[in-house]
């Protein structure tokens, strides 16, 4: 069984994605053992407690900068023996180092087809605001795993979205989610969890495995 701490930092519809994808029995190799805060207000904790998995909340102004904060967090999940750590809507930037020590074992959902809108400032309604200032008619999200440059590493999935006459920022995020993310997402923690993921040369590979 991988053990898996899901970081949060808002409504974590994302969360509930995975926990739910859990509860049908879709993610078989796998336990949600932490979710991870960085906010105390973050809806995404009553979800966790909803789901009955053990919620902790780690704010980043407690912390005298980037690297405590991720030295904190490096320590909180070993010593919960976690083999597995999904960004799903987590706000918080990472040191190089956290990176480092969870090399391929970070996953991130990102709402975009990256390399389109990511980086550095495009997160959250940001990301699909620039997507309609640009008039792309297609957008979408990805799944990666976390590198020390923002939303560069490896690519895991991608599901392209159609952009309507009249979106606003919020009707595309709501269709980039129902659409991609919360598909994406699980799916992408199931397969890992299965030991399908492997990555060569910073591509990622789906290995199918016959019994
Ligand atoms: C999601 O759209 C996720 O892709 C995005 O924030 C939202 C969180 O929603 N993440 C980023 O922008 C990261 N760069 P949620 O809390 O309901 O899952």
């Amino acid at each position: 069984m991988v053990n898996v701490a899901v970081l949060v930092s808002g409504g974590g519809t994302n969360l509930q994605a995975i926990l739910d994808a859990q509860a049908r029995g879709e993610i078989p190799n796998g336990r949600i053992c932490a979710v991870i805060s960085s906010r105390e207000d973050a809806y995404a904790l009553e979800r966790a407690k909803q789901a009955q998995v053990p919620a902790m909340i780690m704010r980043r102004k407690d912390y005298e900068s980037v690297q405590a904060y991720s030295d904190a967090l490096e320590s909180l999940l070993k010593d919960l023996d976690v083999q597995l750590v999904v960004l799903a809507g987590f706000m918080t930037v990472l040191a190089k180092s956290f990176c480092e020590t969870f090399e391929n074992r970070i996953i991130n959902v990102h709402p975009a087809l990256i390399p389109s809108f990511c980086g550095n400032g495009y997160y959250g309604l940001h990301v699909h605001e620039a997507a309609l200032a640009k008039g792309v008619k297609v957008s979408g999200a990805t799944v990666h795993f976390v590198n020390a440059i923002t939303d560069g590493g490896p690519i895991i999935s991608q599901k392209a979205v159609e952009v309507c006459e009249g979106d606003t920022p919020e009707i595309l995020q709501k269709r980039i989610m129902e659409q991609a993310e919360w598909k994406l997402l699980p799916k992408a923690v199931s397969d890992f969890c299965d030991g399908k993921l492997t990555v060569v040369d910073g591509i990622v590979h789906h290995i199918e495995q016959n019994n």
